[in-house]
């Protein structure tokens, strides 16, 4: 496989992803799960984050510190990319949201627009494309299009949380700058185009429209 992926482990990640896969799990825990495995998984791909010396006092003492020098945007691909945003916004409180709408179509798995929205100067923000589902990579080949080209944004990083070797080769293929993280990589996809073993319909499951 040429596109280049970073897997992130951990045994909370492999412990939340069983709970995601189960098809025992209704509604409410698969969502707080989604949000908890985002939190974990933005811990990882902040590590590089630029920082800025502060200076601040501590009740005792004046000292010198490190505070974030990056204003962090965060863009979820709806519907299930909203899955992620509130774990994500609970580590970073200061980060800004924007939202693309992106489904595909049931037949021919092409991505439909719908909805489009950044904050102000979002070209300058560091941007983390959140979508849980990386299948055939159309919607997410979509979304990076739409952050290029209408957000004038140049270095964006995709959170998944399951992707399909397909969907990475194909989202490589277009946008071969962008960093992709995931929290594991399956197998294949089936002939609907849905991640084996997956999770299932990542939307229907969080918002309860199966
Ligand atoms: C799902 C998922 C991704 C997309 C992945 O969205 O959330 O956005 O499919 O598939 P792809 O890689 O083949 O494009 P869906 O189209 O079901 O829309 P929804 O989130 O509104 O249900
Ligand atoms: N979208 C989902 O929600 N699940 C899949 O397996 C593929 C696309």
């Amino acid at each position: 496989m040429n596109a280049k992926v970073t897997v992130l482990q951990h045994p909370l990640i492999e412990h939340k992803l069983a709970i995601l896969r189960n098809r025992e799990t209704d509604n409410k825990l698969f969502r707080s799960t989604l949000e908890e495995l985002s939190y974990l998984l933005v811990y990882e791909i902040t590590r590089d984050l630029a920082l800025r010396p502060v200076r601040i006092h501590t009740p005792l003492a004046p000292c010198d510190a490190l505070q974030l020098a990056e204003q962090v945007l965060l863009v979820p691909v709806l519907r299930a990319g909203l899955g992620m945003v509130s774990g994500i916004l609970n580590l970073i409180p200061s980060a800004k949201v924007g939202h693309v709408g992106v489904y595909r179509d049931e037949h021919t798995l092409q991505p439909v627009e719908y909805y489009f929205r950044l904050p102000p100067d979002a070209g300058s923000m560091r941007t983390f494309l959140l979508d849980p589902m990386l299948a055939t990579g159309g919607s997410l080949a979509h979304a990076v299009e739409l952050l290029k080209t209408k957000g004038g944004i140049e270095r964006i990083t995709v959170v998944s949380i399951l992707a399909a070797p397909e969907g990475l080769e194909a989202l490589h293929a277009a946008h071969p700058d962008v960093e992709i993280y995931a929290a594991m990589l399956d197998d294949k996809l089936n002939e609907q185009g849905y991640i084996l073993p997956g999770l299932g319909d990542c939307g229907d499951r969080l918002f309860g429209t199966l």
